[in-house]
C-alpha cells in the first residue's frame, strides 16, 4: 500500500457543546477543580503575576480556583490570566464569564486584572519562554492530542480494549509532550497545578452514566437511527491514566519538574448529594421519588452529553473530510443529539436509576526545578 493511501492521525479538534451548555452542566467538574486548592502558594510575596490556565472551556469553573489564588496577592497588584482551550471552544462564552465575575477576579478593584483568551492547543507553546508564575489545569489533560485513524472493525468489547491499549500509548508520550512544554513556559520556581481525570488502578469499569450512554448508542443502531460505522468511529481520543502512568512521564522529566504532592480522590456529581436530599425529604411519597431520580437522571447526562456531543457529531459526519467534520451542526445532527440524550436519559432511569456517578481524580502540583 502507497504510504499516500495509509490513514493518518488527525487533529482531535473537540469542543465542550456551545452556547454556555457547558458551563451550565459541569458542575462535577466544578467540585474536581476546588479539591485542588490546597495544594495553592501563598502568593502574598508577590505584586506581579501570570497565570494560566490551561484547557478552560467555557470558563465557569476556572473562576473560583482563579479568585483563591490572586486571594493572597497584596492589593494594588498586578495578575496578567491567560484562558487557554482550542480554536473550536466558544470563547465568546468564555468572554461573557470572564465579564461577570470581573469584580470578584480584581477583589473590588484593588488588584489590576489583565485577563486574555489564547485559542491554541496545549500541545503547542501557548505563552512566551519563562514567562508564566503558576500553569492550571483541571479536567483537560486527559484529552489526547490526535484523533487516530479507526481501527479495524470488531466486535465492540474487542475494540474498546485495543482502543485502551493504543490510547495509554498516546496518553505517555503526549503527558511527556505537555510536561516539556510547561516546562519552557513555567519559570523555575513556578509551579504547575493541576488536576486530570483519572482511573484507579486496576479499574475498567466505566461509570453509570458512561454505561448508559453505550447502551443507548446499540438501541439506536438497533432501530436505524445510527449505523454500524458511526457507532465504530465513536473513538474518543481520551484516556484515564492511573497514577502510576503518570509517575512514569514525572521520572523522565525530573531534571525539569520536582512533585511536590500528589493524591487521588473520587468526586461524586453534587447531583447526587441532591438526591440523596430529596429521597429523604420525600419520606416514601412514591411521586416525589420519581420526580428526584428522573431530575437526577436528567443532570447526569446532561453533564456527560455536555462533554461527549462533539464526539457524537464526529461519529455522524463518519466518512467525511476532515474540514466537513468542523462546520456547523445541521438542524438534524442537533435533533439527533437530542434523541440520544432523551434515550441515554431513559436508559440510565430503567437500569441504572439512581447511581451514583463519580469521577476518579488525579491531582498534583509539580514545581519548575
Ligand atoms: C472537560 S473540559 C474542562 C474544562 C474546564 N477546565 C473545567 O474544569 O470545567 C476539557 C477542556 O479541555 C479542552 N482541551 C482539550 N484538548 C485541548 C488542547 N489540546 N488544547 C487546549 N484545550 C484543550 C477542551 O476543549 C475542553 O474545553
Amino acid at each position: 500500500m502507497s504510504t499516500l493511501s495509509q490513514p493518518r492521525p488527525t487533529e482531535n479538534e473537540i469542543a465542550m457543546r456551545g452556547s454556555g451548555y457547558y458551563n451550565k452542566n459541569s458542575s462535577l467538574q466544578h467540585v474536581g477543580a476546588l479539591s485542588a486548592v490546597e495544594l495553592f502558594p501563598d502568593l502574598s510575596h508577590k505584586s506581579r503575576l501570570t497565570l494560566v490556565d490551561y484547557g478552560c472551556s467555557q470558563g465557569a469553573n476556572s473562576i473560583a480556583p482563579i479568585k483563591q489564588l490572586l486571594s493572597t496577592l497584596p492589593d494594588g497588584s498586578s495578575a496578567h490570566i491567560i484562558f487557554n482551550d482550542r480554536p473550536y471552544n466558544d470563547f465568546s462564552a468564555l468572554a461573557a464569564t470572564i465579564k461577570q465575575h470581573g469584580r470578584e477576579l480584581d477583589r473590588n478593584r484593588s488588584l489590576m486584572i489583565f485577563p486574555s483568551m489564547v485559542p491554541i492547543s496545549f500541545y503547542n507553546p501557548v505563552t512566551s519562554p519563562t514567562s508564566v508564575d503558576i500553569g492550571v489545569s483541571w479536567s483537560s489533560f486527559n484529552y489526547l492530542e490526535y484523533q487516530q485513524p479507526l481501527l479495524p472493525a470488531s466486535d465492540l468489547a474487542t475494540l474498546v480494549k485495543q482502543r485502551t491499549t493504543r490510547n495509554a500509548k498516546h496518553a505517555h508520550s503526549d503527558l511527556v509532550k505537555l510536561l516539556r512544554l510547561r516546562a519552557a513556559e513555567i519559570k523555575p520556581g513556578g509551579c504547575f497545578i493541576f488536576a486530570l481525570g483519572g482511573r484507579v488502578a486496576g479499574n475498567q469499569s466505566p461509570n453509570a452514566v458512561a454505561q448508559a450512554m453505550m447502551v443507548a448508542i446499540k438501541c439506536m443502531v438497533e432501530n436505524g437511527t445510527l449505523t454500524q460505522e458511526q457507532m465504530i468511529a465513536l473513538d474518543p481520543p481520551m484516556y484515564e491514566r492511573s497514577m502510576e502512568e503518570c509517575d512514569e512521564a514525572f521520572t523522565k522529566l525530573a531534571a525539569l519538574w520536582t512533585v511536590e504532592r500528589k493524591f487521588e480522590r473520587i468526586v461524586a456529581h453534587p447531583a447526587y448529594v441532591l438526591l440523596q436530599e430529596k429521597k429523604a425529604e420525600a419520606c416514601g411519597n412514591e411521586a416525589e421519588e420519581i420526580k428526584a431520580s428522573r431530575e437526577y437522571a436528567s443532570i447526569v447526562v446532561d453533564w456527560i452529553v455536555a462533554s461527549f456531543s462533539w464526539f457524537f457529531v464526529k461519529a455522524l459526519r463518519a466518512g467525511v473530510d476532515e474540514e466537513e467534520q468542523l462546520k456547523t451542526w445541521t438542524s438534524s445532527e442537533e435533533s439527533l443529539l437530542e434523541e440520544f440524550a432523551k434515550m441515554t436519559k431513559e436508559v440510565f432511569l430503567t437500569s441504572f436509576q439512581d447511581q451514583k456517578v463519580e469521577f476518579c481524580y488525579l491531582y498534583f502540583k509539580l514545581s519548575r526545578n
